[in-house]
């Protein structure tokens, strides 16, 4: 071993990536390039599923279908989709393309009911993976020797340590906080002060709320750069994070099924959706209803295929996220619009349906209102009610004005969505507030 210098340790964050000025090649590339290389890695990911997958290649012979058959991109479209039941059905490890013993790492999202659905990692699977998030990071505005304030949940959820890793392979420094306890989050952005914070958009508002507590100006904070996401929100959250912290706030994408964080990212110059690196996840826009490929530009659900993961391989896997695709912008790979909506978390309240990120909207437009919210679904014999929670501001909190923002609200509300709501505006502090991902419909309905 060679004792190395002051000066050997200099040397530039150790990358497998060559970024030329600051992007990678086929960041750049024309659409051709792209296309073909998604045909050579979409090619080489069926036959990978079909060989070492035996839910794979039983769900391939079930729908008549072979890696064979795909000759061009669109002959995608026969194969056949894969769903979250799927995963579960197959829970632990019987989805996976290899043994258990080459696994680096598992994962997994606690399901809501049952058991979690799980995903896993080969070592080349957690590089290809920090690859993306780092250049993620890059979109963003982050650079090497930048520090990421990582507040993102470490442990079975993709988010901490997704975004830790490609942190560092970016070369930054990373301060592994994790989410909650808000008080320490705050003295640590106060004192380590870091350029780039990554936390999802609800437990930045409590960060927010910590700033206040603590007496500190948010808009004096380190913080340049926020990259929010793991949740649906909205243009007009990014304008109250950003005037609030006078800094960028960006959209990162992804799910643990597909990969994790760092799917899709927005530019920091551009801030008009995300960029989907498709060099490495295939997009497909559906209709939820049919199954029907829709063309760039239409609405509906997105599916993902991998193109180079090795352990788990996904191929036409349903999001259940709304959103369209459009031509790349700052990179030359497509964007997909901001998700502001799951098919699961729509609401139908008297025949109208309704995403939490729409009464979002609404009541950012009132003065006296806070963004903590909630939205409580009960049912009066046979109506359904839905309830708004929402904290008045610090200033707007005596019994008069908050029942005047109530008003004001339910008025929005009726105005643009043509559905009656109750509006029950609370004093600060008194809405349920996450550490993680926000719980946004509380429903109280019994199901008969
Ligand atoms: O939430 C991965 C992630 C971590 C993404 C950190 C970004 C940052 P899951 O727990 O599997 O993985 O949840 C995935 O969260 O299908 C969307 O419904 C939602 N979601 C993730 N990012 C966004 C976003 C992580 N930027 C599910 N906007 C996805 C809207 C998002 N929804």
């Amino acid at each position: 071993m060679h004792a190395q210098s002051q000066n050997n340790l200099s040397a530039p964050a150790k990358t497998t990536v060559s970024r030329e000025g600051g992007l990678e090649a086929i960041e750049t590339a024309s659409r051709d390039e792209i296309a073909a290389v998604q045909l050579e890695r979409m090619q080489q990911t069926l036959r990978r599923a079909y060989e070492n997958s035996p839910f794979y290649r039983a769900h391939f012979d079930k729908n008549g279908v072979h890696p064979d058959d795909l000759k061009s991109l669109e002959d995608l479209a026969r194969f056949p989709f894969t769903v979250k039941q799927d995963l579960r059905d197959n829970y632990p490890f019987a989805m996976f393309s290899v043994p258990r013993n080459r696994l680096a790492r598992v994962h997994a999202s606690s399901g809501t009911t049952g058991k979690p659905t799980v995903v896993g990692y080969t070592l080349k699977d957690i590089d290809t993976w920090a690859q993306v998030v780092a250049r993620s990071i890059y979109a963003s505005g982050g650079r090497p020797g930048d520090m990421v304030h990582c507040a993102y949940g470490y442990g079975l959820f993709t988010g901490g340590l997704g975004a830790h890793y490609g942190a560092e392979k970016l070369g930054c420094t990373v301060v592994p906080v994790s989410g909650g306890m808000t008080e320490r989050q705050v003295t640590l952005i106060n004192d380590f002060k870091p350029e780039i914070i990554m936390i999802t958009p609800s437990y930045m508002l409590s960060v927010l709320d910590g700033f206040r507590n603590a007496g500190l100006d948010p808009r004096e904070a380190s913080i340049k750069v926020g990259i929010f996401g793991a949740e649906p929100w909205t243009n007009s959250m990014r304008q109250e994070i950003e005037d609030a912290f006078d800094m960028d706030a960006v959209d990162i994408y992804g799910l643990s099924e597909v990969m994790g964080p760092g799917v899709a990212n927005e530019c920091v110059e551009t801030k008009d959706g995300l960029h989907i690196w498709e060099d490495h996840f295939y997009p497909e826009i559906i209709d939820p209803e049919t199954g029907e490929v829709l063309p760039d530009g239409e609405k509906g659900e997105l599916v993902f295929t991998s193109l180079t993961k090795e352990a788990f391989p996904i191929i036409r896997y349903r999001t259940r996220d709304l959103t369209r695709l459009l031509p790349g912008t700052a990179r030359s790979m497509r964007r997909m619009e901001k998700v502001t909506g799951r098919s699961d978390d729509m609401m139908i309240v008297r025949g109208v349906n309704i995403f939490p990120t729409q009464i979002e909207e609404q009541l950012l437009k009132c003065a006296g209102l806070s963004p903590h919210y909630q939205i409580e679904l009960t049912r009066e014999g046979r109506m359904d009610t839905m309830t708004i929670l929402v904290e008045s501001t610090e200033d707007a909190a005596g019994e008069g004005a908050r029942q005047g923002s109530a008003k004001e609200l339910a008025s929005h509300v009726k105005s643009t969505l043509g559905v009656t709501a109750k509006v029950d505006v609370r004093v600060p502090g008194d809405v349920e507030r996450s550490a993680g991902k926000a719980r946004r419909v509380v429903d109280l309905r019994k199901k008969d």
